[in-house]
């Protein structure tokens, strides 16, 4: 029992390092998590679309959320299990939300990205996870098997 508990921290413990050593290969460490979430939202704020919708629900709550999102890329990146919040629950009932603003939310991403990235492979790997989420809480926030007619041309 003991050993089987050792065996699965020693796992872990070497996803997590496997994890640390390709995120730095690329130049992405918790420095530059810290700066993607600040000017991410930074630009967030300003952006005519999704600044109202965010800050409609996170209006005095801002620096806790500025902590989860530190926490949740933390956890992403580098396997560290930080992160123990639940995404689809936390945007189920986002005033105006819309599947729309997801392309809207992916386009500022990449532009940050792209002005602070410390290499194209992070960039690269942050907008393949972002997009794979995006396409997830789309789904579950919005699909419609009633529209889901394989006949229907893309709008
Ligand atoms: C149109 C796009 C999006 C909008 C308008 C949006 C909006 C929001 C808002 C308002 C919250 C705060 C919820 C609350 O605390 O009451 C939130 C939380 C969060 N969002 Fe988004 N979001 C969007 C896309 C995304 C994407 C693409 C990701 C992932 C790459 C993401 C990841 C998260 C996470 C991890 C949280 C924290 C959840 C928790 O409380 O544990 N969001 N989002």
């Amino acid at each position: 029992m003991g050993t089987e508990i050792q065996g699965r921290a020693a796992h872990a413990a070497a996803i997590r390092e496997r994890a640390e050593a390709e995120m730095n290969a690329m130049g992405i460490d918790e420095a530059f998590i810290d700066r993607l979430v600040e000017t991410f939202y930074g630009r967030v704020l300003q952006h005519p679309t999704l600044g109202p919708v965010f800050d409609a629900r996170l209006s005095g709550r801002w620096p806790e959320h500025m902590q989860k999102m530190k926490s949740f890329w933390s956890s992403v990146a580098f396997r560290s299990g930080a992160y123990g919040g639940k995404p689809v629950q936390a945007h189920t009932g986002v005033a105006n939300m819309s599947p729309d603003l997801f392309p809207q939310w992916l386009a500022l991403f990449s532009e940050t990205l792209s002005d602070i990235a410390p290499s194209l492979d992070a960039k690269a790997w942050f907008m393949a996870t972002a997009e794979r989420i995006a396409r997830s809480l789309t789904l579950s926030l919005f699909y419609n098997p009633a529209l889901d007619d394989p006949q229907r041309k893309p709008a």
